[in-house]
């Protein structure tokens, strides 16, 4: 069996990502390949990050139209054969015409996942944690989902809850959310790797 091909979209910091490179590394190259790590800004860290691993890593950054920014990135996809997408901070919407030609590549799958620091339907969007905090909420959590061309829309697949604690400092409530984030997505990946959920692998359109 071909190792499964995973590329990580994100425009930030990169926690996630650097969480998720260093699972697959700890499985190995015959399991799993971070094909490359792709972000919209030249200046984001998460590319440095993704060197220091080294792993292959693409600024792609928006200087045309959505369209052509979109045909660049599938142009990168296809060249590496890639079968699951992790968005993970990625500041950008996918069209729904991507995520159509991404899923004709996988028997008409989605293999795009998002991660977001809420439970959705609830904060969606930026800056999710503060919002959350600014209202006091007694709970609040991560949530992965299938990306849809909706902002944080698609399909949830895992949620797991963070409780607000009385007195609560804001940095300790966000510091919990993150660990629990790189927690969820790197048992995701496994998931994919043990083959707990099935992978459509990359099959380009005859
Ligand atoms: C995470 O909170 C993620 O859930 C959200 O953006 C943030 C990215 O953080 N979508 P990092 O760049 O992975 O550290």
């Amino acid at each position: 069996m071909n190792p499964l091909r995973v590329a990580i979209f994100a425009s930030g910091t990169g926690s996630n990502a650097q969480a998720l490179i260093q699972r697959a590394q700890n499985w190995g190259p015959e399991k799993v390949e971070v094909s490359f790590v792709l972000s919209d800004k030249a200046s984001a860290p998460v590319l440095e990050k993704a060197k220091a691993f080294s792993v292959r890593s693409y600024a792609v950054e928006k200087n045309t139209t959505k369209q052509a920014h979109e045909q660049q990135i599938l142009h990168l996809v296809k060249e590496h054969q890639v079968d699951w997408i992790f968005l993970a901070g990625y500041m950008r919407l996918l069209s729904a015409s991507f995520l159509s030609q991404f899923s004709s590549w996988h028997g008409g799958q989605s293999q795009v996942v998002n991660i977001h620091p809420s439970l959705l339907p609830l904060y969606p969007g930026v800056d999710s944690i503060a919002r959350a905090y600014q209202d006091r909420v007694p709970q609040s959590g991560v949530t992965i989902h299938l990306v849809d061309e909706g902002m944080d829309t698609g399909t949830i697949l895992q949620q797991e809850v963070v409780r607000l604690l009385p007195d609560d400092p804001m940095a300790n409530w966000a510091q919990r959310i993150h660990q629990l984030e790189h927690h969820m997505y790197t048992k995701f990946l496994d998931s994919l790797i043990r083959q707990e959920r099935r992978t459509f692998y990359f099959q380009e359109n005859i």
